[in-house]
């Protein structure tokens, strides 16, 4: 709650290409949620940096983030939509809440795992304490839900706990946050290998659909999409590959999946794929139309970052002051 409207926070991080897993799971139902939620978007710049970047490339992408963001429909005068490397009361917070989160809880985070193993010359700290700095991004905004895909629940739960823990020795600080994950596409899987999720850090570029991938790209790489042999278009855990663009076509075109199995009911693979990939590129078509405005208007953008960033930090500044108080930290002398 904040200023006595529910209040939402989510965000997405600065490095690789945008999947159509990312829209998706995620931005597609942003855009739903503005006229219910105080919302706060962010463009979360620190938490990309624990893995090793390029400078120049990771300015531009945090750039090209935030102004997808708008050009997927998020309006700007009513979601702040900001870069967390602006507002400095993320790692301050972050700070204090490592001292409230177990070794053994961080321990336990699949993603760590999984991104330990990818980048074993390279295993961080930050890397480690990353679900404290999300931690953070959530509870300075005290925010009642958080709209994310599956991957994001583990990440969610631990947050939970950490705020708990804290509300239990301090009193009512933080509002504590329900994942917000929809039923469907909340978790896309790869093209390529269906059984993995579809990632920013795939090598293999037919994987994944990227949001800014032209149309003729878009339906070759469904035409090469990973399925099984017995074209038949049917929903089913033994069917990865199919059952995973049944799922991306109806939330394209918005039909369940009994209407898809009933549309293609008689037809093969061939025709499917390719009826799938006409529907993701033409959800996309606007998107990337008003992309290609948007990032040319310098000033605009601009202009979003600075009033936003402020936002933002008005409203973190309000929970981290209220937090420092509760630990003991000196007040300040004015
Ligand atoms: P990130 O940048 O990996 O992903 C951004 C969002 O996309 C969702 N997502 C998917 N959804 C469906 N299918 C997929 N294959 C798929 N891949 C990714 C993610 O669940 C996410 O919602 N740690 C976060 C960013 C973050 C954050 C936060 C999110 C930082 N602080 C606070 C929520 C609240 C991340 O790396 O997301």
């Amino acid at each position: 709650m904040l200023d006595g409207k529910k209040s939402l926070f989510s965000g997405m991080q600065s490095t690789g290409t945008l999947h159509l897993g990312n829209y998706l799971g995620a931005l597609k139902n942003w855009v739903t949620l503005e006229d219910e939620y105080q919302c706060f978007y962010c463009v979360v710049d620190m938490h990309s940096i624990t893995v090793r970047q390029e400078p120049a490339e990771l300015r531009r992408k945090a750039r090209a983030l935030l102004t997808l963001y708008i050009a997927a429909g998020l309006d700007p005068e009513k979601n702040c939509l900001y870069y967390q490397s602006h507002v400095p009361a993320h790692a301050e917070l972050s700070w204090i809440l490592n001292c409230y989160t177990y070794m053994g809880e961080l321990n336990r985070m699949t993603q760590f795992k999984d991104k330990a193993s990818k980048n074993e010359e390279n295993i961080n700290a930050g890397l480690f304490t990353y679900p404290v700095l999300m931690a953070a991004d959530i509870l300075l905004f005290q925010a009642d839900i958080v709209p994310v895909g599956d991957d994001q629940k583990q990440h969610i739960e631990l947050t939970r706990d950490v705020a708990g823990r804290f509300n239990s020795i301090y009193g009512d600080v933080f509002t504590i946050p329900e994942p917000y994950i929809k039923k469907t596409g909340a978790r896309i899987m790869s093209l390529q290998e269906p059984t993995k999720k579809m990632s920013k850090s795939d090598d293999n570029a037919n994987a994944s659909i990227y949001l800014l991938d032209d149309t003729d790209t878009i339906i070759r790489k469904f035409k090469r999409a990973v399925t099984d042999s017995d074209n038949e278009i049917r929903h089913s855990k033994d069917k990865p590959g199919i059952s995973n663009l049944i799922e991306i076509y109806g939330v394209a075109t918005g039909k369940s999946i009994e209407e898809t199995e009933k549309e293609f009911e008689g037809k093969g693979y061939g025709d499917f794929k390719i009826a799938t990939g006409e529907a993701v590129a033409s959800m996309l078509k606007p998107i990337q139309d008003r992309y290609n405005e948007l990032i040319k208007d310098k000033a605009y953008i601009d202009s979003i970052i600075k009033n936003n960033g402020e936002k933002a930090s008005y409203y973190a500044n309000k929970t981290l002051r209220k937090v420092q108080k509760k630990v003991g930290f000196p007040e300040r002398i004015r």
